[in-house]
């Protein structure tokens, strides 16, 4: 009845993000972690189409708990790869409209930069640090989520993100996760930022907004 989810390839070779964040870490974050976020999404679409059809009683408490943990990892991963570019044709500033509509928001890139790390750097136990769009304000925030989706919050379109679970960094820097997210920014990848910027610009507030 549903739809299955895929893994999506990387828009790079594993090494391409190195020295920043080694091959190894990359290759095992997406074929061994991403895949298991898809392969429980798919499992718990399975368990809701079996008792959907009254072939299996499910705990629906658990399932859905279960897809909202999977889902959300699956799709925090698939805007992180492309929000990172190789080494060499990432980092810098955002520029443009991005640029223009941080400085509104947060009074400069560089305060949005130290608020951001500073969500990233304090995530309790695992989780990512989000800028967001919000399109009822026509806004961006700055998000702390938990685990994939724990204090997600609906209708936010994340436009970069990062990923601060120790599987993200802890081969390469072990417990600095402080200095993993000031490398982070030599990769990110300002132009799908911007493009995100940009489709959430024409098309969120009429998904929401009647
Ligand atoms: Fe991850």
């Amino acid at each position: 009845m549903f739809k299955r989810y895929e893994l999506p390839p990387l828009p790079y070779a594993y090494n391409a993000l190195e020295p920043y964040i080694i091959e190894e870490i990359m290759k095992l974050h997406h074929t061994k972690h991403h895949n298991s976020y898809v392969v429980g999404a798919n499992a718990a679409l399975e368990k809701i189409e079996k008792h959907l059809k009254g072939e299996a009683q499910v705990d629906v408490r658990a399932v859905m708990r279960d897809f909202s943990f999977n889902y959300g990892g699956h799709i925090m991963h698939t805007i992180f790869w492309p929000n990172m570019a190789p080494h060499g044709k990432g980092g810098g500033r955002p520029g443009g409209r991005l640029e223009d509509l941080i400085a509104k928001n947060f009074g400069s890139f560089e305060a949005f930069k130290s608020l951001f790390s500073q969500a990233a750097k304090t995530v309790e136990g695992v989780g990512w640090a989000v800028l967001g769009y919000d399109p009822l304000t026509e806004e961006l925030r700055i998000l702390q989520v938990e685990k994939h989706n724990l204090l997600m919050t609906a209708g936010m379109v994340p436009l970069l993100v990062i990923d601060v679970w120790e599987h993200a960094y802890y081969l390469q820097y072990k417990n600095d996760r402080g200095s993993y997210v000031d490398n982070w920014w030599n990769v990110v990848n300002w132009g799908d930022v911007e493009a995100r910027l940009e489709k959430a610009l024409n098309a969120s507030r009429s998904l929401i907004i009647l």
